[in-house]
């Protein structure tokens, strides 16, 4: 049982249309009853085409709307079919994802997502810091390594903790139902936060309904960020009241 506060980040990646909104209403009508609602903010990074829709449906929630990635120029220009900062804020985002390791996979590079990051906050977004290592880096245990790498490089010339959350996503435990055990989760999450003072720490990788129960042990973590299972409202609610139980 846990009694601080903490953070459910949604990532639906690329799914959902019009219809998958109508998830969002049982979400809302827990959280107003949630005996836990004060401790707790929720956050939905929908793909693009819903941010839009999502913000004006959540107009009077406590639940916000965050955008999947964006682009690093702040003003507009001839990027064909890319979105910066300030127009995501437009239609209603307040929260960004950057770094996540499915774009870093496809050619994001650390000074890249810096300038994201230095983008995104110009413009009043917050920002949703993923970093984490590949099997290949934990097998070689080059894990610290690689999140002081990531970590530096992408907050390089950057102070603003409260406008950062820092995602531990081990590449690993994305979308393979396999989480890192306990004791290697709370070193690492220690080191980060050792490492890089007051800043928030969330966690993300293959969390479900039924791994929430170890996963809420890890008593430094600020919060969850959540794939697969946060398309479906019923296992979304599942983890964060297990996480208060
Ligand atoms: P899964 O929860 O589907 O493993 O995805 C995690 C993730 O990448 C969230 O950003």
């Amino acid at each position: 049982m846990t009694n601080k506060y903490m953070i459910f980040i949604a990532n639906w990646k690329m799914f959902g249309g019009l219809n998958s909104l109508n998830t969002i209403n049982s979400v809302n009508r827990f959280l107003k009853k949630f005996k836990y609602k004060k401790l707790i903010k929720i956050i939905y990074c929908p793909p693009s085409t819903l941010i839009n829709p999502m913000s004006v449906k959540l107009k009077n929630s406590k639940i916000s709307v965050g955008a999947q990635n964006c682009h690093e120029n702040q003003k507009s220009g001839a990027f064909t079919g890319s979105i910066n900062t300030s127009m995501l804020k437009n239609v209603g985002a307040r929260y960004v994802i950057i770094g996540h390791s499915e774009n870093r996979q496809s050619g994001e590079s650390n000074e890249l997502i810096n300038r994201k990051i230095k983008s995104a906050l110009k413009f009043g977004l917050k920002v949703i810091f993923c970093v984490g290592e590949t099997s290949q880096e934990r097998k070689k245990k080059f894990t610290n390594k690689i999140l002081t790498k990531q970590i530096k490089l992408g907050l390089k010339k950057i102070d603003n903790k409260k406008n950062i959350l820092i995602s531990y996503e081990p590449v690993w435990a994305i979308g393979t139902g396999v989480i890192p055990k306990t004791k290697e989760l709370l070193k690492t999450i220690n080191f980060i936060k050792k490492k890089f003072k007051n800043y928030k720490v969330l966690y993300g990788g293959s969390v479900n309904p039924k791994n929430i129960n170890q996963l809420k042990n890890i008593d430094n973590l600020d919060g969850f960020l959540i794939g697969g299972a946060s398309q479906n409202s019923k296992k979304f609610i599942d983890i964060i009241k297990k996480t208060y139980n």
